[in-house]
């Protein structure tokens, strides 16, 4: 029998082709349009896991997209793990920023291009693939193994939520272990464990002004212009200092204890290589925390986008009818969305001139998260990690979210174990999104040991 590295050395290029096969269904969860490639994408994954592993695998029909769930045959009195996954990816805008095509996974230099290469569909792969490699270098699992892969993580989890709240649903998750690998990796030769993700609340803020577009010769200087008024109201969230403004904020932000500032000072970070990878030369934020800690364990507040007048060649001189724009605060524990979201409206409103009306739409919230480091589950992971890499991983707190994992978390009482495979620098959600080979293997090969440490850990049951 050959060792799990030598085997998923020789099936590379069986990895790579089945890689980019689901690289090439464009699944974006955010476009309609793309419902029927859900749909395929997730029969895909069925296919998979019942024909390449053996599980008894389906898709589960949902209010919206289709979720997949296989499961491996049982291995009596050993833990169980259910593996989570996203099948869905951010949409591909904005595309003549792409050098090669979204959907065409490209290699080049070690690379592999493609919109999802990273997040999260070559991550959840590894996962796979790990499975492929322990039954065909071990003859079995030494435990159990369910998979669960949803299409929707990148729009709020909604039929995954809704799905949870069935006990018999529970009971068809239920696992001693959740293990995924959507976050990041400290460093190429680092492995890490994430015991910490920020939450996320996203708003849409429309302004209305005058009936239709107006003269700004004939109208400029006598009314209210809902473009200048929207940029004046987002301006006043945030100061320079990297402060949010709206009243109450920090109330329930749990403080940075001087031992966890110490342990997230040992992921290896270079700030100048960081803004030099995305071409900047400065960073923002408060000042008394580090770029580490502003990233990964304090809130924040962007906007995302922003819309109102005339964008199109030359100039218009108008006064636009209306303005809006959607923004995201990242929050950490123990901030929720709903004292934000009634804190806001009133904030907007005390700031809303004479002359435009506002509608505040809530888009989706949840708070943030920081698990225990204790569950033997997440020590026996680290092991895992500590025999491919040679080196312990470190703990980490990400600044991205996956809302949905505290809500599986709670529903199922598992302990969480987060293990990135990807970099920061891969580029998720931007175009040119990439994965690197190097890491889609290390990747493989660190699950397999993770399952094979979690295998050891005593269930008492
Ligand atoms: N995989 C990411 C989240 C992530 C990335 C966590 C890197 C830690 C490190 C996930 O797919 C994602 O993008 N989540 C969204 C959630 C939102 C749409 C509700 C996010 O963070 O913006
Ligand atoms: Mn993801
Ligand atoms: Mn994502």
């Amino acid at each position: 029998m050959p060792t799990p590295k030598e085997f998923i050395e020789k099936n590379r290029r069986k990895f790579i082709d089945k890689w980019f096969e689901a690289l090439r269904i464009p699944s974006v969860s955010a476009e309609t349009d793309h419902k029927p490639d859900m749909r395929r994408m997730a029969e895909w994954l069925a296919d998979l896991l019942d024909g390449d592993l053996g599980f008894a695998a389906h898709v589960i029909e949902t209010q919206t997209n289709p979720l997949v769930f296989g499961q491996s045959p049982e291995v009596p009195g050993a833990p169980t793990v259910l593996i989570y996954g996203h099948y869905d990816v951010q949409p591909v805008d904005p595309l003549d920023q792409w050098r090669t095509p979204p959907f065409e996974p490209t290699l080049d230099d070690g690379k592999v291009f493609c919109r999802g290469a990273d997040d999260d569909k070559g991550q959840s792969l590894t996962h796979l693939f790990a499975v492929k490699t322990l039954l065909e270098t071990e003859g079995k699992l030494p435990l159990n193994v369910k998979f669960l892969f949803e299409g929707e993580e990148e729009i709020g989890s909604a039929a995954l939520s809704a799905f949870l709240e069935s006990e018999e649903n529970r009971n068809l998750l239920a696992a001693d272990a959740i293990l995924l690998s959507d976050t990041d990796k400290p460093a190429a030769d680092r492995p890490g464990i994430t015991y910490g993700l920020r939450g996320v609340v996203g708003y849409e803020l429309t302004l209305t002004g005058p009936n239709r577009d107006l003269h700004s010769g004939l109208y400029g200087g006598s009314v209210q212009n809902p473009v200048t008024a929207l940029c004046a109201m987002l301006a006043a969230v945030i100061g320079p200092d990297g402060k949010i403004r709206i009243p109450g904020f920090y109330d329930d932000v749990v403080p940075l204890s001087a031992r966890e500032r110490e342990e997230l000072a040992k992921r290896p970070f270079d700030e100048a290589e960081s803004l030099a990878a995305v071409g900047l030369d400065a960073s923002f934020g408060e000042p008394e925390y580090t770029v580490t800690e502003r990233r990964g364990a304090r809130p924040s507040f962007d906007i995302n986008g922003i819309t109102g007048g005339y964008q199109g060649k030359g100039g218009k001189t108008i006064i636009p009818a209306t303005a809006s724009a959607k923004f995201t605060f990242r929050l950490v524990p123990n901030q929720r969305p709903e004292p934000l979201t009634r804190a806001l409206e009133s904030f907007f409103r005390d700031r809303l001139p004479a002359g435009v009306k506002m509608d505040l739409a809530f888009q989706h919230g949840a708070g943030g998260m920081v698990i225990p480091l204790e569950s033997p589950f997440l020590q026996a992971a680290a092991r895992g990690l500590s025999s491919v890499y040679g080196e312990a991983p470190v703990f980490i707190r990400d600044g991205g979210s996956i809302p949905i994992i505290t809500k599986m978390k709670d529903a199922l009482g598992a302990d969480l174990i987060l293990a990135g495979a990807g970099l920061e620098e891969d580029g998720i959600h931007s175009p040119n999104e990439y994965f690197t080979l190097r890491d889609f293997f290390l990747g493989i090969e660190s699950s397999a040991a993770i399952l094979t440490e979690l295998a050891r850990v005593k269930t008492g049951g």
